[in-house]
């Protein structure tokens, strides 16, 4: 593989035409989303999505969310019921993913990873709604990193990431600037008598409870969630350097990630206000820029358990699991 990256290019009307017309050419393209840049492809055109898989060394087992522009889409492509009406009405477009069963038959089964359900997500993002508009096909994305590293929140992300295409990887990078959300969409499995959170993210349980009612969580029973959403595996956030959570100071070595007004000045500080949207939204460009030296791990103040911050503290989790036993 040789160093080049794709081509970052500024997302206007012309370079997002260019990008679609790539997409339905077979074409691989990363985007920005409001949560995460995505790595799109045509979901029904199995050779290209084949190639995402292998753009990201991601085992073919972990399915891909299908982006579509709106709920009509959705309804096309999968199958709807009233609580997926109802998030849907709710969260959409929006940091929200529907897992249902599968409906368009076009859509590769790769996509799904031979699953007979379909995650959908329509995404907010101006530049993702102008491309799904003008290709007018659902667009499988997973996030624009190597599998088990951290999404990118921003197009020099990608490109540090991933390859250009000539080694495998996206043709260019539309450049929409950093992602509002900063942590991937709440992804929720409504095929299931109780709606099941497969991942906590940029849509809060709180809020989604209060449309629907109590999310069940993933257990044995409800249809080996882990096998549905292998992006709940422990290794799959992973940074360099290890992380300690809960953190009030640092050791020797360590960089210090602090939360809220009594951070200590010299930190990095996901809010100094201690607003748990601004945490989620500086998250992963955070840990990117202290992950590595002069530092030998990261440490991490505690945040807050609620709203965002389940998101934010599930991405560290992995994270500082991943980490354990890391030289
Ligand atoms: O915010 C996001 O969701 C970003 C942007 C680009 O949209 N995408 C993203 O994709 O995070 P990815 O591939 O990194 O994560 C997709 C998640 C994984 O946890 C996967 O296992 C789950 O969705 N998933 C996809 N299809 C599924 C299905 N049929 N059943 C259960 N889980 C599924
Ligand atoms: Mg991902």
């Amino acid at each position: 593989m040789t160093n080049d990256h794709a081509p970052i290019v500024t997302a206007d009307s012309a370079s997002i035409a260019a990008a679609a017309k790539c997409l339905k050419a077979g074409g691989l393209i990363a985007f920005p989303t409001e949560t995460v840049y995505g790595l799109g492809a045509d979901a029904t055109n199995a050779d290209a999505i084949a190639r995402v898989f292998a753009a990201k060394q991601r085992p073919t087992f972990n399915p891909l969310i299908v982006h579509v522009k709106d709920t009509a889409a959705a309804n096309a492509a999968g199958h709807l019921n009233d609580t997926a009406r109802t998030l849907a009405d709710a969260f959409w477009p929006g940091p929200l993913t529907l897992v249902m069963p599968r409906k368009d038959e076009r859509v590769s089964l790769l996509v799904s990873a031979g699953l007979d359900t379909l995650a959908i997500r329509v995404p907010a993002h101006p530049v993702a709604q102008a491309l799904l508009n003008d290709a007018a096909i659902p667009v499988a994305a997973p996030s624009a990193n190597m599998a088990g590293c951290i999404s990118p929140t921003a197009a020099g992300h990608v490109a540090v990431g991933l390859p250009g295409a000539k080694d495998g990887g996206p043709e260019m990078i539309l450049d929409g600037g950093p992602c509002d959300v900063g942590v991937e969409s709440t992804v929720v499995d409504v095929s299931t008598d109780t709606p099941v959170l497969l991942r906590p993210g940029g849509v809060t349980v709180e809020d989604i409870e209060a449309a629907v009612g109590p999310l069940a969580l993933p257990t044995a029973a409800n249809a080996n969630a882990a096998n549905k959403s292998p992006g709940m595996m422990d290794r799959h956030y992973a940074p360099g350097l290890p992380i300690r959570l809960d953190a009030s100071g640092t050791r020797p070595g360590e960089a210090l990630l602090g939360f809220g007004p009594d951070a200590p000045a010299d930190a990095m500080n996901l809010s100094p206000s201690a607003d748990l949207g601004e945490a989620a939204a500086n998250l992963f460009s955070m840990i990117r820029t202290l992950d590595g030296p002069p530092f030998k791990a990261i440490a991490v103040m505690a945040v807050p358990d609620r709203g965002l911050g389940r998101a934010i503290n599930d991405r560290l989790r992995r994270a500082a699991h991943s980490s354990e036993g890391a030289s």
